[in-house]
């Protein structure tokens, strides 16, 4: 399919359930994307036919303890060792962290060189060494395992290089290109669904004798919501469609980002505020799409780096 339809797809997948959309999410745009994008025939047919075929999961594997935002200070090393690496350090919020099969990390070869030391590695599970930290206890996404990941003396044969040595960034931002539109398909596909329980909850829950959607606050409410909702679905399909017709699509892919998942998080609050008293339990959903909307200003980049990335474009021009 294309990028188009994959966004639909996300947001389809977030209206009911943000945490299969994000497993979902990492799976392809973090993982099967780079190895279509930068593996070689033989990689591919080794790692994509088996993760396309739904028999083997992706996860990918950037920020560390000790760095974010900041990319290009990654020290989880690895040792060039010929025809293998030697990978030792960890890395954090590893969506599908538990599951995966196979790990796509981004390691240091040279922490002097910063982001033209980097290398992507496939690591696959069971490998000597590699094994998991802490699984973490989230505030939303919670069906979807993060966890670290951490390597002692692990041994990865250089045939699982995606690109060459010093690749490694370039690897990871054109991954976070692509991962951004379905982060930012998952934050419209949150933001439409608490509109839709809303809606549906507006008509049957009454207040002074008549159904709450009879009040002016109640439709301003939702009008807002639809209009930003829409808004934001129109800039992921833009920057969706940028990335089909194989244009650079970052500026695009951090604008829909940026304005999505903001919009999840008005609209969830204003779903929560709608449903009242019931919106703050867990009798209904609402609660949960609101938990789930905020983690989608703070993954993939989070919202100030977002702004980073337009204006860094806008400046230099693409
Ligand atoms: N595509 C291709 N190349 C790119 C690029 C892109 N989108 N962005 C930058 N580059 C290139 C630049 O052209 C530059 O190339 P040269 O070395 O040839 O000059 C090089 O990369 C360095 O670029 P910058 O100087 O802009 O790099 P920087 O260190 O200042 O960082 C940044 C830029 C935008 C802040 C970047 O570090 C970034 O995006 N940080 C956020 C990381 C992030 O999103 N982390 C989320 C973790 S993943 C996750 O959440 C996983 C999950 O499981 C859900």
């Amino acid at each position: 399919m294309d990028h188009v339809s994959y966004a639909i797809v996300v947001e389809e997948l977030a209206k009911a359930c943000a945490t299969t959309s994000v497993m979902y999410s990492a799976h392809v745009s973090l993982t099967s994307c780079p190895i279509d994008v930068f593996g070689t025939d033989e990689q591919k047919k080794r790692f994509l036919v088996p993760m396309n075929r739904g028999e083997k999961l992706g996860a990918f594997c950037l920020s560390e303890p000790g760095s974010g935002s900041d990319s290009a200070a990654a020290v989880c090393m690895a040792e060039d060792k010929g025809d293998h690496f030697i990978l030792n350090g960890s890395k954090n919020w590893i969506t599908n962290g538990i599951e995966a099969d196979y790990y796509l990390v981004i390691a240091q070869t040279d922490t002097s060189l910063r982001h033209r030391g980097l290398v992507a590695l496939i690591v696959e599970k069971g490998s000597e060494g590699f094994t998991f930290g802490k699984l973490e206890d989230k505030l939303g996404i919670k069906g979807s395992s993060t966890c670290q990941t951490i390597f002692e003396d692990t041994p990865v044969p250089k045939a699982n290089m995606l690109g060459q040595i010093g690749e490694g960034f370039k690897v990871a931002m054109v991954t976070l290109d692509g991962g951004r539109i379905g982060i930012a398909s998952q934050a419209v596909g949150i933001a439409q669904g608490a509109l839709d329980h809303a809606l549906k909850y507006s008509k049957e829950r009454e207040a002074f004798g008549k159904p709450v959607n009879d009040f002016q606050a109640i439709k301003h409410m939702f009008a807002t919501m639809q209009t930003e909702i829409d808004a934001a679905r129109l800039l992921t399909y833009h920057a969706s469609v940028a990335q089909d017709r194989g244009e650079r699509f970052s500026q695009e892919a951090a604008q829909a980002k940026l304005y999505a998942s903001e919009v999840a998080m008005r609209s969830t609050v204003k779903c929560v505020q709608i449903f009242g008293g019931y919106g703050y339990v867990t009798d209904y959903p609402a609660e949960r799409y609101m938990r789930d909307a905020k983690i989608t200003e703070i993954y993939e980049g989070t919202s100030e780096i977002q702004r980073l990335v337009i204006a860094s474009n806008l400046i230099k021009g693409k």
